[in-house]
């Protein structure tokens, strides 16, 4: 069936094959997805934007909540569909779902044509061009590569981890990536160690490996020298970040990937024993900061309430251009739930470190997340939820209803026994407590000048939700004159007029001073403030 697809052309040069690529989850498979594009795209792969023009059609995949998984297999339906009719197209899942589903789901649906999880993405060209080079769709020959009963086992030797070649080997693309190629992720570490008990993550994508702090330098580098200022550091513990130098290293003596030390280490401070030479969270920041100043906006998440030293405040304190912006989840404000979920921290520990991160950094901008449901939550459960939420000066939170994942410890060991109209009643009634708190948040910050980094025009999807999350919408407003929007280092969304004199598309990219002339939960008004260069 592959070998009658017609071969695409432009002006009558053979183009390869045209693949549309969908992003679901994390700001871990945006970067993926990315990594990705740039390496089927040097390959001769065209990217195009929409499913029906497609040869090959992947979708980077979450499997966080049962919802995010449902959105891709309603799309895979719908290509069934088509492919029913007649319709030639590759189907391909790549990222956490396919992980999760593992070869099962091509038996169950005959339509998916290739799985590839995250731990394998350097394989995808190879098994794109399995497929395209004209095989016979036969069920052996569908494809599928999972890490967990191979690469990521406890025999992960992280010396082979080719990943490394795809994180520094990244085509940048200056018309792509965020912002028009002024934004960008850096993973710092990979995996999860944690196992938060409802969580999906540390099976799908692996232990905790840590890179180089040399490859994370060059490829920020490399990133300035293409024109990003603003770069966000991934990692889902990202605080958890260390290195212990001469502890892997290649045989032509470059550093290479590592497992992380354990939680212990971050306890008794001997992740790598007494006497080794490490570089911390605290040391990465400062270095990318120092090394390469053409960076004007360093941030990181996400951070974890616990072992999140003073030395990393000292350098956020002293650094100016990193960002005193924290996405640290709670998850919950009741001891008895955060014990359930594995957290590893108490409400008073969680309230201890935001009081240590306002007093070292009152300006700070705190982001959460918060699971409402888990099982047992009482209705007393959820009132220390939202006393939590009304006392932190949060400037937004993502409120998720639990939803039971499949391979997790919660699914095994508790009942989902919180009704769903529970549930829901319960995300509302925190939406509404987050809004007044989003809402005074914001206010402070009227009569303030902000270094605002434009994002796009108008306010419209300035900050996407990702799948399932549920936040609080916010007024578009109405006006004739061109409106941009864009984030303050502490990234509060704000909007601002721009004068008829100025081209607004030409301030998309740059850092402007704003002065902030009135708030609303989840945004920020302002005008432009003295000369209309940017920063
Ligand atoms: N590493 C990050 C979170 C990654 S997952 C951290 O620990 O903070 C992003 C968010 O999804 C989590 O913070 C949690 O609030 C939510 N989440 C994860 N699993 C979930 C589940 N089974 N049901 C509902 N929400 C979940
Ligand atoms: Fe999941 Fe917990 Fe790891 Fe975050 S820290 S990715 S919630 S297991
Ligand atoms: Fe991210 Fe979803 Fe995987 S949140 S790590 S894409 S399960």
């Amino acid at each position: 069936m592959r070998g009658s697809m017609v071969t695409p052309t432009i002006h009558n040069q053979p183009i390869g094959p045209a693949i549309y690529l969908e992003t679901f989850g994390c700001q871990m498979n945006e970067l993926d997805s990315e990594l990705v594009t740039g390496h089927l795209q040097a390959l001769g792969y065209q990217f195009v934007d929409q499913p029906g023009t497609a040869d090959v059609v992947l979708f980077n995949t979450c499997s966080v909540r049962e919802q995010a998984e449902n959105k891709v297999f309603s799309r895979v339906g719908r290509l069934r569909q088509e492919k029913d009719k007649g319709r030639e197209v590759v189907v391909g899942l790549l990222g956490c779902l396919a992980e999760r589903e593992g070869s099962g789901l091509l038996q169950r649906r005959p339509e998916i044509d290739l799985l590839c999880g995250p731990g394998e993405l350097d394989h995808l060209p190879m098994l794109l061009d399995n497929i395209l080079k004209g095989q016979a769709v036969e069920a052996a020959d569908r494809v599928a590569l999972q890490g967990s009963n191979s690469r990521r086992s406890a025999a992960l030797s992280a010396a082979e981890d080719s990943l490394e070649v795809l994180d520094l080997s990244r085509a940048f693309d200056p018309d792509g990536g965020a912002i028009g190629g002024r934004a960008a992720y850096v993973r710092i570490t990979r995996g999860c160690n944690k196992f938060c008990t409802y969580c999906v993550v540390p099976n799908t994508r692996g232990a905790e490996v840590h890179r180089p702090p040399d490859a994370i330098v060059q490829e920020c580098r490399a990133l300035a020298d293409q024109g990003v200022i603003e770069i966000t550091l991934l990692g889902q513990t990202v605080n958890h970040y260390v290195y212990v130098h001469g502890a892997a290293v290649s045989s032509c003596g470059d550093e290479l990937p590592q497992v992380g030390p354990g939680l212990s280490a971050f306890r008794n401070g001997t992740a790598g024993g007494p006497g080794s030479r490490k570089t911390s969270f605290a040391d990465l920041l400062a270095r990318i900061h120092d090394e390469v100043p053409e960076i004007k906006r360093l941030r990181f998440v996400t951070s974890y309430p616990r072992d999140f030293g003073d030395d990393i405040l000292q350098v956020m304190q002293q650094c100016p251009r990193i960002c005193r912006y924290l996405h640290v989840p709670a998850q919950s404000g009741s001891d008895r739930i955060l014990s359930r979920m594995n957290r590893g921290y108490s409400v008073s520990q969680y309230r201890e470190f935001i009081d240590r991160v306002c007093s070292a950094m009152p300006d700070v901008s705190i982001a959460g997340d918060i699971i409402v449901g888990f099982p047992t939550e009482t209705d007393e459960d959820f009132d220390q939820t939202c006393d939590l939420i009304r006392s932190v000066p949060f400037k937004n939170n993502f409120v998720f209803k639990y939803s039971p994942r499949p391979g997790t410890a919660a699914i095994n060991r508790f009942e989902d026994d919180v009704p769903e109209a529970v549930k829901r009643s319960r995300l509302n009634t925190l939406l509404a407590i987050q809004s007044e708190v989003s809402r005074t948040v914001h206010e402070r910050e009227i009569g303030h000048l902000h270094e605002v980094f434009v994002e796009k025009l108008g306010t419209g999807g300035a900050q996407q939700a990702p799948a399932g999350r549920v936040e609080l919408g916010w007024e578009t407003p109405v006006g004739p004159q061109a409106q941009l929007s864009g984030r303050t280092p502490g990234d509060l969304i704000t909007v601002f007029d721009v004068p008829p004199t100025q081209s607004a598309e030409s301030l998309i990219g740059e850092i402007v001073p704003v002065r902030v002339h009135s708030a609303a939960p989840r945004l920020l008004r302002g005008s432009l403030e003295g000369a209309l260069n940017p920063v």
